[in-house]
């Protein structure tokens, strides 16, 4: 799992000012709530007196006060109130909790996991310009847990050549052969754009099947993710001017166990009446993909490209991969074990920004990382 990236916490309405919101990500604990001026903020969700669980406590003018002693922390992260120690109590500088930058973007809170300063942090990416074009597009929201890997879940959506095999409503299985396609990497990661066979007439039922009966051709996919975030976008056109947008980001709530949280759009049937239908075909999707993929071995990715017999097809998986071992031979990448380990009998947390301009001043320790490294894209190539 990688710190100095975005990750989605929360849709936006879920954060709210009179009630703190635990979320867990990368194995750890947050508190989301807003301040009293209404913006979202994040903090290590652990006290730093002794341990209380900062999301079953209260919110008090616009700090979140601890359940244990009542202690309170405003969205700075410092402690501002000790109560057992009366009223203007001197609070030390190291009586305080990380705070996370914050941004609200497609409707969801997007907290940055990391110490990077401002200027070197990335931007979250712009993969979904039509979230502001309700005129044009009909979007609906989803959300869904997965019990396995956030690299094993982001893998499979990038996977062109599994949806002819695990999607009744939209795979090939007739023709699954995929045409070569070039992949073009981004920044942060890579696109493809892909045409492949339409499924069967027979597949399809309810609304979308009337629309798409007659002469149906080719479906052309756009895809592309970035590491940032984690999250991708499936464009598929099914016809000239008939289109859907999915939009996923993945939080690892911690190595085994991943939340995605998405959009999609369409620009067909867009009559609110149409979701149900839409949703019930979602829902099984997922469950296609879940039923796979939470099997799938060995839980976490392997370490070199060499470990599994991948092929062209495989292209984009194999840029998610690549992108992510670029991150993490910065030395962003959380040391698994190690983390396991110590974390029994010491708060482990992610740095925030406030700990590169003063790193002493803590009670909770940053998490172990794996140091910087020649990264595993180079190495597997050398293997
Ligand atoms: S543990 Fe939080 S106030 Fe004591
Ligand atoms: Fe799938």
């Amino acid at each position: 799992m990688l710190i100095n990236n975005w990750y989605v916490a929360a849709c936006a309405h879920e954060v709210q000012q009179g009630k703190p919101l635990g979320v867990k990500m990368l194995g750890m604990d947050f508190v989301l709530f807003r301040d009293a001026q209404g913006s979202a903020v994040c903090l290590s969700g652990v006290c730093c007196h002794r341990g209380g669980v900062l999301s079953d406590g209260l919110i008090n003018d616009g700090c979140v006060a601890c359940p244990y002693h009542g202690w309170e922390f405003a969205g700075d992260g410092a402690c501002v109130k000790i109560p057992a120690l009366g009223e203007g109590a001197k609070i030390p500088k190291r009586g305080r909790v990380d705070s996370y930058p914050v941004q609200e973007k497609y409707g969801w809170v997007w907290t940055f996991l990391g110490d990077l300063p401002e200027e070197k942090r990335p931007a979250i990416p712009d993969l979904f310009p039509e979230y502001d074009d309700t005129q044009n597009w009909r979007r609906m929201p989803f959300q869904f847990e997965a019990k396995c890997n956030w690299m094993r879940m982001e893998e499979n959506s990038l996977d062109t050549a599994h949806t002819n095999f695990v999607h009744r409503a939209f795979g090939a299985r007739h023709a699954p052969a995929l045409e070569a396609s070039l992949i073009e990497e981004t920044e942060w990661g890579a696109r493809v754009a892909r045409t492949k066979p339409a499924p069967k007439t027979e597949q399809k039922s309810g609304d979308m099947a009337h629309l798409l009966q007659k002469g149906r051709k080719n479906t052309s996919v756009n895809l592309e993710f970035s590491v940032i975030g984690v999250c991708h976008r499936i464009n598929p056109t099914f016809r000239p001017g008939m289109s859907l947008i999915t939009f996923t980001a993945r939080t690892p709530i911690d190595a085994y166990r991943t939340r995605a949280i998405g959009w999609q759009a369409r620009n067909y049937l867009m009559a609110p009446e149409h979701d149900a239908e839409r949703m019930a075909l979602i829902d099984e999707a997922v469950r296609e993909d879940l039923s796979v993929v939470e099997k799938v071995q060995p839980p976490l990715t392997p370490k070199s490209l060499s470990h599994e017999f991948l092929t062209e097809t495989d292209g984009m998986e194999v840029a998610f991969r690549k992108a992510v071992w670029r991150a993490a031979s910065q030395g962003w990448e959380i040391d698994r074990q190690a983390f396991e380990q110590e974390r029994l009998t010491r708060v482990l947390v992610i740095p925030s920004p406030a700990r590169r301009a003063d790193p002493k001043n803590w009670i909770h320790k940053s998490v172990p990382l794996i140091a910087p490294h020649v990264d595993a894209a180079s190495r597997s190539a050398a293997e």
